[in-house]
């Protein structure tokens, strides 16, 4: 089995995070699927960011729930990483799923709700609204760090893929039964720690997977998919150390 390539923040890599420019840069490489971020603005809108406040990303400050969708189009959210970047402006989750629909992308989108330090109620609803509102043209992967967010998520929506997120060895185990996940998205270096056995139970989709090494080691070990900021090296590796 091909171990798949997600851009991890579209291409966090090369382009500011969780922006347009991205995650076209994401579908240029080929990579096979895309990782983004969504937090609740103050009026309910979803809003693709990493952090709960707009100050690393972009050049405003305050929380993302306590501005309004129209305050946060008015940032800029790519100068941070470099002057080009000045016109770009944070996406909504619709306006990134319209996009990849325009660009014909066929592969996944991972989908994570950033419910871990606020719970922002009603998110997972505005998600299943939006997922049943057209038909994508791509897969949908939802995942957290927060337990009560996917089975929120899976109560709504019990067609929907949802994953977990985690860091620790053992903390997986707590979840295992308990409602239905597809996969683990385990920290990189859960991997490294974990027993084999363990590792056969659930596909697993490791992530921040940038060096080199640690791409080889999840490509020889068939794991189902890495989370990178650099798809397009991820994909020369993989053509290096994986064949089929
Ligand atoms: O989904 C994998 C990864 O994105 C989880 O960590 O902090 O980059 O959202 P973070
Ligand atoms: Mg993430």
């Amino acid at each position: 089995m091909r171990t798949q390539i997600i851009a991890h923040r579209g291409s966090k890599g090369a382009h500011p995070e969780n922006t347009l420019p991205a995650f076209l840069h994401a579908v240029k490489v080929g990579a096979d699927g895309i990782e983004l971020d969504v937090q609740l603005s103050k009026d309910g809108q979803l809003v693709v960011i990493h952090d709960e406040t707009v100050d690393r990303t972009t050049n405003g400050k305050g929380l993302v729930s306590q501005l309004a969708l129209s305050e946060l189009k008015r940032l800029d959210a790519g100068s941070w990483f470099n002057p080009g970047y000045s016109d770009t402006r944070l996406p909504t989750l619709k306006e990134v799923f319209e996009t990849l629909t325009k660009e014909v992308f066929h592969g996944s989108v991972n989908v994570e709700l950033k419910t871990d330090r606020y719970a922002y109620e009603g998110i997972e609803e505005k998600v299943v609204e939006l997922v049943r509102s057209e038909e994508w043209p791509f897969d949908l992967v939802f995942s957290s760090f927060n337990e009560a967010t996917l089975q929120r998520l899976l109560e709504k929506a019990p067609d929907f893929s949802a994953a977990l997120l985690f860091r620790r060895l053992g903390e997986e185990k707590t979840h295992v039964g308990r409602y239905p996940l597809s996969a683990w998205h385990p920290k990189i270096t859960w991997l490294k720690r974990a027993s084999v056995p363990r590792l056969n139970k659930m596909p697993l989709r490791v992530w921040t997977v940038n060096k080199e090494r640690e791409m080889k080691q999840c490509f020889r070990m068939s794991v189902e998919a890495i989370i990178t900021d650099f798809p397009e090296k991820a994909l020369e590796v993989r053509e290096k150390y994986q064949m089929d």
